[in-house]
Parts: structure tokens; C-alpha cells; sequence
């Protein structure tokens, strides 16, 4: 088996030397036919992406202004409303609500927690009924229901939200196994679901490694800083895995990306190199209650990829 030697370069960060060789084959290479166009797959429209509430998310989620998600949200419901046939207005109320409960507003407690989640599996699921081809949708609504199944204690919500990151990561690894090996490596160190976290990750190294221009894989225009925030998940990932070369390695990755200069997390990334040593050891003793957080469990979980 061909396995490849871990650390190496994070295949995402590898994306300008990849995009500049295949610019070099394609002008070689027969043409094949192009395949159905991301938003094609995403079901966007004109009118969708064009909304006055599209446009208020956007501009709201990428100034990680967390004050305006209260309009923004009621924005989007009322598109939603007016548009139901729109499967874009639906997919980003859904996520806007995602993006509240991932980074809670202060003092929220149970009874705003509690509907807001039931909104977001509500519109993810009503956004993937109504757009069956976008593949995505798996990658943001399983990890929210294997999550809510760990907290209640809810074994089959949980193998549910399993089965949905299963099947969209066949469809498309390059987004979802990320999101596999993300509540994978919330799992206890050392059981096979947390080695299969690391298993899931090398596999999205790889597939990104092979698809380089994957909007999974760059930082682009729905996500300005992907390629950075995906750089301190990874390093929190080996430091959890007790490889303490490997999370340097994967933290002082970002530091060369061509993003770097204008993400706002250059502090959080600092902050990592130079705590990581204790990481390694908090995570690796026997003391489970005392692990450090990996970043898509804290409020950043969103910002650090997508403001800008
Ligand atoms: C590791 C980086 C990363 C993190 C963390 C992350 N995202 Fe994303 N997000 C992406 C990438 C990559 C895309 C895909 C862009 C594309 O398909 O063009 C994306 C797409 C999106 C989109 C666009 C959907 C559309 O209309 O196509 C939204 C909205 C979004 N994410 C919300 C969130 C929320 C909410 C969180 C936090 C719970 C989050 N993201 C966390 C990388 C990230």
C-alpha cells in the first residue's frame, strides 16, 4: 500500500504550486467535459445569491459581526418564506443559525439553545431535500446531529448524524471528511473512532492533495481563509494525537500561505506555538477532563475560516 509518510506539506496549502502544474497539463491534456458547475450543484440562483439577505450574511459572517445575526437570520427567514423554492435562502438561514449556535451569543442558556439547534436541522435538511446534489449539506448536518447525540445521550442521533457524514463523504470527500474527522477527534484519545479521525484527516490531505483547486481545498470566495483555519484544526488534531513535529509543523504551515497576511487569527495561531508542547501533554495523560479544546469546539469554530 502506497501510504504516504506523515508530516508533509498539508496537501490544501499545497493548492498555488498544484493550480500552476495543472494549468501546465490541461494544456495538454484531451478536453473532458465539464462537469455540473458548483452552483449547478449548490441549486444557487440568480435571485438567491443576489437576496438582500444572501448579501447581509455574507457581508455579516465575513466581519464576524455576531451583533447582526438577530436581523440576519430573521432576514433570511423572510426570504425563505417568500422564496421556499429557493434551496440557497434556505441553506444559509440554516447555517447563520449554525454560526449562533457554534459561537452562542452571551448569557444564551437552554431555552434560546434549544430552538436555535431545531432550526438548524430543520433548514440544513429542508436545503438538502430541496437540493439533493449539493453534497455539502452532510458535511454541516452530521456533526450537528452526532453532537446533540453525545449531549443527550441519544445513541441512535448520533449513529444517524454517523451514517449522513458516511454517505456525504463518499460523494465528496474533499468537504466532508473533513467534517468526519472533525467529531471523529472528539472522541476519547486512543479509541478506534479517535484513530479513525486521523485515518479520515490523511484521507483529505490526500484527496485535496490530488483535487488542489476543490473550493474544499483553496481559500476562495465562501471561504477567504480556509486554507489557514483548516492549518490550526490539523495541528490541534496531531497535538490531541500526541505528535508534537507533526503540530508544529501543520501551525507553522499557515504562516506561508498566501492568505496569511490579511487573517485576523495570526494571534490565535501564535498562541498555539507556543503552548503546543503543553497540548501534547494534557492530551496524552491520563486525565481525559482536562484536554485542550480543538478549535472547532470554541467560538472561532467558524470566524477562523470564514471572516475576513
Ligand atoms: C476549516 C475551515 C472551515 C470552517 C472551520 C468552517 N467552514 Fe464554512 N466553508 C468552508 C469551505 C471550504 C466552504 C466551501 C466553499 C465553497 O463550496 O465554495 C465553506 C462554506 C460555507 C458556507 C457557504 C455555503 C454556500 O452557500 O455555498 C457557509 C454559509 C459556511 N461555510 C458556514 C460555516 C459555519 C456556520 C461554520 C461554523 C459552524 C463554518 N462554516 C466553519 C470552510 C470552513
Amino acid at each position: 500500500m502506497n501510504r504516504v509518510t506523515y508530516p508533509r506539506p498539508a496537501a490544501r496549502l499545497r493548492w498555488a504550486f498544484a493550480s500552476l502544474t495543472s494549468l501546465a497539463v490541461s494544456c495538454a491534456a484531451p478536453a473532458t467535459p465539464p462537469g455540473p458547475s458548483a452552483d449547478a450543484l449548490a441549486c444557487r440562483s440568480a435571485l438567491s445569491t443576489g437576496h438582500p439577505a444572501s448579501v447581509a450574511f455574507w457581508a455579516a459572517f465575513e466581519a464576524n459581526d455576531r451583533a447582526a445575526r438577530p436581523a440576519i437570520v430573521a432576514g433570511l427567514e423572510a426570504a425563505h418564506a417568500e422564496h421556499p423554492a429557493e434551496p440557497e435562502l434556505e441553506l444559509l438561514l440554516g447555517l447563520a443559525q449554525l454560526w449562533s449556535l457554534a459561537d452562542p451569543p452571551e448569557g444564551a442558556g437552554a431555552s434560546e439553545m434549544g430552538p436555535l439547534a431545531a432550526g438548524v436541522l430543520q433548514h440544513l435538511q429542508g436545503a438538502q431535500d430541496a437540493c439533493p446534489t449539493d453534497a455539502r449539506i452532510a458535511a454541516w448536518l452530521g456533526p450537528v446531529l452526532v453532537r446533540m447525540g453525545r449531549l443527550t445521550g441519544n445513541a441512535a442521533l448520533k449513529a444517524q448524524g454517523m451514517g449522513i457524514l458516511e454517505e456525504g463523504a463518499a460523494r465528496n470527500p474533499e468537504f466532508v471528511l473533513f467534517s468526519l474527522a472533525m467529531v471523529l477527534a472528539e472522541e476519547p484519545v486512543g479509541s478506534p473512532e479517535f484513530d479513525r479521525a486521523m485515518s479520515s484527516l490523511r484521507d483529505n490531505i490526500d484527496v485535496c492533495g490530488a483535487s488542489a483547486d476543490d473550493p474544499a481545498c483553496t481559500n476562495g470566495p465562501r471561504a477567504a481563509h480556509n486554507v489557514e483555519g483548516s492549518s490550526i484544526f490539523m495541528g490541534d488534531l496531531f497535538a490531541r494525537a500526541g505528535d508534537l513535529a507533526s503540530a508544529r509543523a501543520f501551525y507553522e504551515s499557515a504562516r506561508g500561505t498566501p492568505g496569511y497576511a490579511s487573517w485576523n487569527d495570526q494571534a490565535l495561531l501564535d498562541e498555539r506555538l507556543a503552548t503546543v508542547e503543553t497540548r501534547v501533554r494534557l492530551s496524552q495523560d491520563a486525565d481525559p477532563t482536562n484536554d485542550p479544546t480543538m478549535v472547532t469546539s470554541t467560538p472561532q469554530a467558524c470566524s477562523v475560516c470564514h471572516a475576513d
